[in-house]
């Protein structure tokens, strides 16, 4: 019979792959916890209560509660972009159902993962900017940005503007609190992740605050635009989005060094700006279910039979092969136009094939 430390030991090694990863602010994505009158004023419980808030992360819910329920809402709006920018490829952004909310493939210093946090800290700077135009915070309201150099003279600066500068400072804060707050040797690995994810979360700052642009809204006799108000307006968050997404594929491979900076991998290539992403590690194949990596496989997933792309069944399956099955899909067809004003159309229902990974 083994001896009992033997068998602990034993325990122990099948547990470790397994232990939960870690937890993260990301979680408020899916907190039930989002309603603003949930935080009355000086309920601090509410801050110990919200899972994946680190340290600094709690003290800044206590200063800033009523910020809260938009910092869950910019998460939540990260995370579908994600899932937008990602569906048709191996890894597709999915969620898991803990308070890591993206399983353990995030512990990999990967693209992906500079990818997701970039587009939630992307996320946070969105709907804060957002609710400070619309007066939902106390501390902030309307952009004070100075009028642009180059608009009009006759145009009017001044409309309610999304307030970027305090979305861009309030998320800088306490999205990257949980980096700051970590204290790892110089050089380590884990510094080198912490310096990572810092770049990456700046990069999808920036992400927002590029895009946002000045919108205008005409005024005058009868629409007759001799009178313009302009102000400064955020981007669709696809825009967002597509830029990342554009900036994940010329990522970065960095590595840290012993004084404790990141560096390029290869020296050749052009150092990366502070609106680029960064990574460390090797991005896994995606392919096998894998406990350790927290990769969820291609299994199951469908894919494209004809397409030669990341979507298509040769490259989703990895080589595995796929199944094929017949789905039936009901659309609308034949719409007619009526005078006036409906559009009435007939249902069709068509079988189509689809194909799944084995
Ligand atoms: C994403 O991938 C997972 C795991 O392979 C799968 O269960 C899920 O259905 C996929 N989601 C989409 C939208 O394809
Ligand atoms: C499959 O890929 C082909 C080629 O890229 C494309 O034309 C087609 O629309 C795709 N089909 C589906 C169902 O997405």
């Amino acid at each position: 019979m083994p001896s009992l430390p033997a068998l602990l030991a034993l325990l122990f090694i099948c547990w470790a792959p397994l232990q939960a990863a870690a937890s993260s602010w990301w979680s408020l994505a899916m907190s039930p916890v989002q309603r603003p009158e949930m935080f009355i004023i000086g309920a601090q419980p509410v801050c110990s209560q919200l899972p994946g808030l680190s340290a600094g992360q709690r003290k800044l819910c206590q200063l800033y509660q009523e910020h809260m329920a938009y910092i869950g809402e910019g998460a939540r709006t990260g995370i579908r972009e994600c899932q937008h920018q990602f569906r048709q490829r191996r890894w597709n952004c999915s969620t898991v159902d803990d308070a890591s909310v993206f399983g353990r493939v995030l512990q990999i210093g990967s693209r992906e993962t500079a990818f997701t946090y970039a587009v939630s800290a992307a996320g946070v700077v969105n709907a804060i900017s957002r609710a400070c135009r619309e007066g939902e915070l106390s501390t902030c309201g309307c952009s004070r940005a100075a009028r642009p150099k180059d608009l009009p003279r006759d145009w009017l600066w001044g409309g309610c503007g999304d307030n970027v500068d305090y979305g861009y400072r309030f998320a800088k804060e306490f999205v990257d609190a949980r980096e700051r707050e970590k204290n790892f040797a110089k050089g380590s690995e884990e510094q080198g992740r912490v310096l990572m994810n810092l770049q990456n979360n700046e990069a999808g700052r920036r992400a927002v605050y590029k895009t946002a642009d000045v919108a205008c809204k005409c005024h005058g006799v009868s629409g007759s635009c001799s009178l313009k108000t302009c102000w400064l307006q955020l981007a669709e968050f696809r825009k967002v989005g597509d830029q990342l997404k554009e900036k994940y594929d010329s990522a970065a491979a960095m590595r840290i060094t012993r004084r404790g900076k990141l560096e390029l991998v290869n020296s050749r290539f052009k150092p990366p700006t502070p609106e680029d992403l960064v990574y460390v590690d090797p991005s896994p194949d995606y392919c096998l279910r894998d406990e350790s990596t927290g990769s969820l496989g291609t299994r199951g997933r469908l894919c494209n039979k004809t397409s030669e792309g990341l979507d298509g069944c040769a490259l989703m399956c990895c080589g595995r092969g796929y199944d094929q099955f017949k789905s039936v899909r009901t659309e609308r067809c034949h719409c007619r136009f009526h005078w006036c004003c409906f559009v009435r159309c007939k249902k069709c229902t068509q079988v189509v094939d689809q194909f799944v990974c084995k």
